[in-house]
């Protein structure tokens, strides 16, 4: 089963993916946390990417392409797996329509995530995410355990990510509506699309999620 998570930034695709992975044992490829691994790494590629992510905008198709691309050949991708933040370009998705049908697989469904921007705009402002393991929280929807403290794996502080600052996260969204939200169209017209409204509780968001399987 191969699901693609697509939304704008916020609406709760990696916290869905998490768990939807614990639930059906499917790998999370995330690309936001694959480039942001390759920075901690201090690699070329995080180096690159790097320039991009803290103003807002898109890595490279190429480069997004060829790192999904060589992930999906992994083993552990054979049963399935959950595409978090790709495709976000109607090349991406061409690029990974092609690949897919060069394994005999298929995209075979695509969850999108709808939800108000000024509902983003909260969300991403109060998240809070951990440095050393990639755990995210929320101040007020999935406050932490210990203030500033990483449930998962005790690391603190917790910061707010340098593209959740405000004036990239208005940017992060203009680059959403022109360059993603064509999507929805592509995925619609292959009669794979299910739209959640992902305006709801953490708990009613998975329930949907878990229920479209
Ligand atoms: P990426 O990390 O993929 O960012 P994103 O898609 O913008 O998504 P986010 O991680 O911001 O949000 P989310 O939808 O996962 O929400 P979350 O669950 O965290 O990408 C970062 C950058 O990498 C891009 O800007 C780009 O530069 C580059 N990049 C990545 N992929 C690329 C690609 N394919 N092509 C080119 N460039 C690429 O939830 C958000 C907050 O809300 C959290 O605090 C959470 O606790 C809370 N929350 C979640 N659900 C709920 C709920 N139901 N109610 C209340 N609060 C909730």
């Amino acid at each position: 089963m191969i699901t693609v998570f697509l939304g704008p930034p916020g609406s709760g695709k990696g916290t869905q993916a998490q768990l939807l992975m614990q639930a059906k044992g499917w790998p999370q490829l995330s690309t936001g946390d694959m480039f942001r691994a390759n920075i901690k790494e201090g690699t070329k590629l995080g180096l690159e990417a790097k320039s991009y992510m803290d103003k807002g905008d898109l890595v490279p198709d190429s480069v997004v392409i060829g790192m999904i691309k060589e992930r999906i050949a992994n083993q552990d991708c054979n049963s399935g797996f959950i595409l978090d933040g790709f495709p976000r370009t109607l090349p991406q998705a061409e690029a990974l329509d092609l690949e897919l049908k060069g394994l005999g697989k298929q995209v075979d469904k695509v969850i999108l995530f709808e939800i108000s921007s000024d509902a983003l705009v909260k969300r991403l402002g109060g998240r809070r995410s951990c440095e050393n393991c990639g755990a995210v929280f929320h101040l007020e929807a999935a406050p932490p355990k210990n203030p500033d403290t990483c449930d998962k794996c005790g690391h603190l502080p917790l910061v707010l990510r340098k593209d959740d600052q405000p004036e990239v996260i208005e940017n992060r969204l203009k680059v959403y509506d022109e360059l993603t939200s064509p999507l929805v169209g592509y995925f619609e017209a292959q009669g794979k699309m299910l739209r959640l409204d992902a305006a709801q509780s953490p708990s009613e968001v998975t329930e949907k999620v878990l229920g479209a399987y």
